[in-house]
């Protein structure tokens, strides 16, 4: 049984990260005139209150978002994350925190499509209530792994996929490379993003080598480390947040380490990095 519930955590420095190469990827895809999809494999719950009691409970908003939501400054990314939350909180008070099916609704068009896939027993029936009336959302109850090589390729087939476990089952630092290794094969203009947690374990070393070995296609890699948390601290766990990005659109790499240094300079601690794990020789300069 799934105990990880994303309800506690929102708003936090992952989500942060995560949703800044979000956005980048969106509005990539929302810049031409040609419907997308994207596919949402661990979506949570839509959106989600900061005053009720889970994100109270934890503070987690108040170690991320609540961090930049007065910044000045942005660059290109966190802006456009910003304005999404903007959106949402349209007094000025920040009371709701966008998911990812939330970022992805605000880039979309009438023919663009969001398929959404959640397995947790309260998150799912929650999800299909935050989706419901917008028939360009479809929602599945499937395990995300499995899920993903069933549904990829879409019909659509400009697009990316959202891989955002929990990590609470640890083989998912070896199965999501070779799953997604082989979406991969079968939609292979596809743009993947995966998400994984540092934790004082290492275990996403493994997943790191794995997408390395087996994936192909061009793909980007970023952390951004939390190494000064302190004991007591919302997130003590979390040594920091990574994202590794398969087909991504020229200028994400140059775009992600702006926006990955700035937050870590707004949050004020700990440092990101960027780098590639694989590029084609004609995309090198
Ligand atoms: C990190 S949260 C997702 C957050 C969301 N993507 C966002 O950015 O707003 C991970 C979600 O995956 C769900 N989950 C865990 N294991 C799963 C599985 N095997 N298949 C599908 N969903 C799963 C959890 O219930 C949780 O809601």
């Amino acid at each position: 049984m799934l105990s990880y519930q994303h309800t506690y955590h929102a708003g936090g420095p992952a989500d942060v990260h995560k949703h800044i190469a979000l956005c980048l990827l969106l509005e990539h895809l929302a810049k031409k005139d040609k419907p997308f999809s994207v596919i949402d494999l661990y979506a949570g719950e839509g959106d989600y209150d900061l005053a009720g009691f889970a994100a109270q409970k934890t503070q987690e908003y108040k170690e991320g978002v609540a961090q930049l939501w007065n910044a000045t400054g942005a660059p290109r990314g966190v802006h456009e994350y910003l304005e999404a939350l903007r959106r949402l909180n349209p007094d000025g008070v920040l009371k709701r925190y966008p998911g990812s099916p939330a970022l992805a609704r605000v880039y979309m068009r009438d023919d663009d499509s969001l398929i959404l896939n959640e397995l947790h027993a309260t998150a799912f029936p929650n999800l299909g209530r935050w989706a419901r009336k917008d028939d360009r959302i479809t929602v599945h109850k499937r395990d995300g792994l499995e899920a993903m090589v069933g549904l990829t390729p879409p019909k659509i087939r400009r697009g990316l996929v959202l891989i955002d476990p929990s990590y609470e089952v640890k083989t998912e630092y070896t199965t999501v490379p070779e799953k997604l290794a082989e979406s991969v094969k079968k939609w292979r203009e596809g743009m993947y993003v995966v998400w994984y947690p540092v934790l004082k374990e290492g275990r996403h070393q493994a997943l790191l080598d794995g997408i390395k070995e087996q994936v192909d296609g061009e793909i980007f890699h970023c952390e951004l480390s939390l190494s000064t948390v302190k004991p007591g601290e919302a997130t003590p766990g979390l040594r920091g947040t990574g994202l590794v990005v398969v087909n991504p659109p020229w200028k994400f790499d140059a775009d992600m380490t702006t926006a990955g240094n700035w937050i870590a300079k707004t949050f004020g601690r700990g440092k990101h990095f960027a780098r590639w794990i694989k590029k084609s020789e004609t995309q090198e300069s």
